[in-house]
């Protein structure tokens, strides 16, 4: 039976992507977020953590992908492994380290892992019959094997699955079959692999999980369940192919581990490759009984890492399993399921180029509709509404209420809290309840209900002020105004640090405004934080209205590149927009100008804040090129200015105007500049 454990440490291990492709929202609901909110939250807890992933970068997809493409494997993976990597920066997943498959350091720990349990005679060897290539001299994976399929003689079934009518295949039950690297009918050849004996494992997997971890999700415990009831088989852990980690035996040549075998030791390898660059010691964060492991996955992973991976582990000796793999459902997008092939997604780094700066937005909706129990669905309606109806109209305002009556009032500065009403007192007591219940969420990985409480916390505040009106109060009783916003924005200060997991951009500007350092949990936990006379400073909006048309073009930008492969989408150019009239191209007012100073702004990574000389004034424009240019590499840069557009308020500055620049595909911003000496002024007409 289960039974509570004191741990001194933990290891958070994130599902590692495979870098053949971008993550999307249903990688980052399912796996991501929660993962992050988890890490956020123990590291808020001064818990000794890490929390590792990186990118999965074997596997015959991706060989596959790189044939198509012309390029080598190691091209495809370096791509997506930045790309990947960049997008979950920027999304503020904070791992400790985004390590990958390819490193050395991974293949000497997978080929040792592997050496250790050949050493100790724990595979079983086989021959078996495979399909061969006598052209291309080289074994077939099923993938690369292609015939009609028996079932919907669809004529481009692979050896493993027909993508027609969905069936499960095997090679050998294709119609003509024919190698896709030759065309060529492949032929059976033998050929010698090592096999894990997953069923001499299965009572000792059946004690450890369906007796010792019944507290495990339903989900996860009813899947290991039907693996078990239903006889494991021994499973083969290398494969011929010529890209992975290979098989460390003489005679091996031509054969890697599965890559199944290398990604989960990849935790491994991640985790010594974050203690070498940091001087720190690896091995208590595997191997010491006092650890807590967790591997946050997707449904479609539960075998390898409740089964396979844990029988790799116990085979080992050296290591400590997982406590628990709170895997979530999958995600499905506007009613359909997700899918990378049909070009059915929103991918993370599309989404970080068309909401800059709503990091947190997404993140909010993607932990309100997490998979947690079954398959949710995202929809971009709901994405506003979330946005609009939650994060503006309860958390933002509910914020800014609290922050602008205090300067309004008090010139900035919190009031003392005075003499406490009985329902002052009644709202302290549930908001001090509040953070018990949303750690009691998330430490059982309800993440939803967890965010639930937190917001559960803005409602409290929000209803507060609604209900005690300090606006109407103030010219009779100014004292009890005070009293009021001292409550309010102890409240605040509350939502920065309990909010700190899930909405960490928020929480970092409710910080900045309060002019207070980061709170830990427990310090969060107090019931005055702000002390009486503490200065605040300028408040800005930390939320704004999603409008109907920036949804409405996400949803039509989904329609017109459905079914879009990765490739024919990273090459396709935007349309043509709809013909406009001269008359409203003349209404623009674009002119040469000079950038004569550039400098960041504090809250956010994207803007630089310049000054344009266009000849007749100086303009001050916010300009999102923080992630390309330096403020040094700008000054003096000759620019066109569009000077007529309607002046717009970000991050508390108003920007005049808007530099034109043009895009590329991978989304790099350039200038526009003017050829030879154009004066400052000069109109583009
Ligand atoms: O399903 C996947 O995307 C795999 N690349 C996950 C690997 S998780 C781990 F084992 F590394
Ligand atoms: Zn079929």
């Amino acid at each position: 039976m289960t039974t509570q454990k004191m741990y001194n440490r933990y290891t958070i291990t994130a599902a590692l992507p495979y870098a053949n492709g971008p993550v999307h929202i249903g990688h980052l609901a399912g796996v991501y977020i929660p993962a992050d909110i988890y890490t956020r939250y123990l590291r808020l807890r001064k818990k000794d953590v890490i929390f590792v992933c990186g990118s999965d970068e074997h596997g015959v997809p991706i060989t596959i992908r790189a044939k198509k493409e012309g390029v080598s494997p190691q091209e495809v993976v370096d791509k997506y492994h930045q790309l990947n990597k960049k997008a979950f920066a920027d999304l503020g997943i904070s791992f400790d380290i985004y390590d990958r498959t390819s490193s050395p350091v991974h293949h000497k720990t997978a080929a040792d892992f592997f050496s250790k349990l050949h050493k100790e005679n724990l595979f079983v060897e086989k021959i078996s019959e495979q399909y061969f290539d006598r052209e291309a001299g080289q074994f077939l994976a099923d993938r690369y094997i292609i015939g009609t399929c028996p079932n919907c003689h669809f004529p481009e079934a692979y050896g493993d699955q027909c993508e027609n009518c969905g069936s499960t295949l095997s090679p050998s039950e294709l119609i003509n079959p024919r190698s896709t690297l030759s065309g060529d009918k492949p032929v059976l050849k033998n050929t010698k692999h090592w096999y894990l004996p997953l069923d001499d494992y299965e009572e000792w997997l059946s004690d450890w999980i369906l007796k010792g971890h019944q507290e495990w999700k339903t989900n996860v415990y009813g899947q290991c369940k039907s693996w078990i009831d239903n006889g494991l088989q021994p499973r083969a852990v290398t494969r011929d192919l010529d890209w992975g980690v290979p098989v460390p035996l003489p005679g091996a040549e031509g054969k890697v581990l599965y890559v199944w075998f290398d990604a989960p030791i990849g935790y491994i390898s991640a985790t010594k490759q974050w203690a070498m660059d940091h001087q720190k010691d690896w091995e208590p964060y595997w191997k010491s009984p006092d650890t807590r492991l967790i591997h946050f996955i997707g449904k479609d992973n539960i075998v390898f890492h409740c089964i396979i991976f844990p029988a790799m582990l116990k085979a080992h000796g050296d290591y400590i399993l997982p406590d628990n793999v709170p895997a979530n459902e999958f995600l499905n997008l506007e009613n359909n399921k997700i899918s990378t092939s049909k070009n059915w997604a929103v991918w993370l780094h599309e989404y970080m180029e068309s909401f800059p700066d709503k990091e947190d937005v997404l993140r909010y909706t993607l932990c309100a509709n997490a998979p947690e129990t079954k398959d949710n669905d995202f929809t971009w309606k709901d994405f506003q509404a979330k946005n609009n109806n939650e994060l503006v109209a309860i958390l933002g305002n509910f914020i800014n209420r609290a922050l602008v009556l205090t300067w309004k009032n008090f010139n900035g500065k919190v009031p003392p809290a005075g003499q406490l009403t009985d329902d002052d007192l009644a709202v302290i007591e549930k908001v001090k309840k509040i953070p018990f219940d949303l750690a009691d969420s998330l430490e059982h990985f309800r993440f939803r209900e967890a965010l639930g409480n937190f917001m559960e916390l803005a409602r409290t505040g929000n209803k507060y002020l609604a209900d005690t009106e300090p606006w109407k109060v103030i010219r009779d009783d100014p004292e009890r105004v005070g009293t009021i916003l001292n409550t309010a924005l102890q409240i605040v200060a509350k939502l920065a640090a309990f909010g700190a997991p899930f909405l960490p951009f928020t929480s970092k500007k409710i910080y900045e405004i309060l002019g207070i350092k980061e709170l830990l949990w427990e310090d969060a936990l107090e019931e005055n934080i702000l002390p009486a006379e503490h200065q605040i400073n300028e408040s800005f909006l930390l939320f704004e209205k999603i409008e109907d048309k920036v949804v409405d073009d996400q949803v039509n930008k989904l329609a017109a590149t459905r079914n879009m492969n990765l490739q024919e989408k990273e090459k396709a150019i935007p349309g043509i927009k709809g013909e406009i009239a001269y008359d409203v191209f003349s209404q623009l007012d674009m002119r040469v100008g000079e950038i004569r100073s550039a400098e960041t702004i504090q809250k956010s990574r994207k803007l630089l804040k310049l000054t344009v000389d266009i000849g007749v004034e100086i303009r001050t424009v916010l300009s999102g090129i923080a992630m390309q240019y330096s403020p040094e590499q700008v000054i003096g840069k000759k620019v066109i200015l569009l000077s007529n557009l309607q002046p717009r308020n970000m991050m508390g500055i108003e920007s005049q105007g808007m530099i034109l620049m043009s895009e590329d595909r991978e989304g790099n911003l350039r200038f526009l500049t003017p050829d030879g000496a154009s004066e400052n002024g000069s109109v583009i007409s």
